[in-house]
């Protein structure tokens, strides 16, 4: 093997240093966060439209075609209860369901950067018209 020169040989370590940083962060160290780039809102918006829109309807407000039929309310990510949820709470709901509620779990129907998306998503229609 050729030697490494110094200046390389440093500058190694501080590539090293740097990802014990990003290891140490507790925001990466849940598998849902292993997405490598930022949630995609328009992304969101189209998963939304194709999977939840029929439930929660186009603004979010749980008044989608599909919500009559049920017996549990779609949730109204508009009123201030959902509001306050972390991205964390809403994407564990979207990740695990709702038990005895026609929120079923969508782990495995969609992917973790999908989920996330879909999370951005709602954030943006629980902001609006306020
Ligand atoms: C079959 C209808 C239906 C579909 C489709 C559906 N949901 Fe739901 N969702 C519900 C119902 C009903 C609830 C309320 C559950 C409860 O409170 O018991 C709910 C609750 C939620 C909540 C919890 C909100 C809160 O304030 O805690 C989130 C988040 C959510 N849905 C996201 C989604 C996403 C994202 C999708 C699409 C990938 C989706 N839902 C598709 C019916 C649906």
């Amino acid at each position: 093997m050729l030697p490494v020169p110094k200046q390389f040989r440093r500058c190694r370590l501080l590539g090293a240093g740097l990802l014990v940083i990003f290891l140490l962060d507790g925001s990466s160290t849940s598998c849902l966060y292993a997405q490598d780039y930022p949630p995609d809102q328009a992304h969101g918006k189209a998963v939304y439209e194709r999977y939840c829109q029929p439930c929660h309807g186009p603004t979010g407000q749980g008044d989608g075609p599909d919500a009559g039929s049920l017996k549990v309310p779609p949730a109204n990510f508009q009123r201030f209860q959902s509001f306050l949820k972390s991205d964390e709470e809403l994407l564990r709901t979207i990740e695990h369901g709702v038990v005895f509620s026609p929120m079923h779990s969508w782990r495995g129907q969609l992917t973790d950067g999908e989920m996330q998306d879909v999370v951005a998503y709602i954030r943006l229609l629980s902001q609006q018209e306020r």
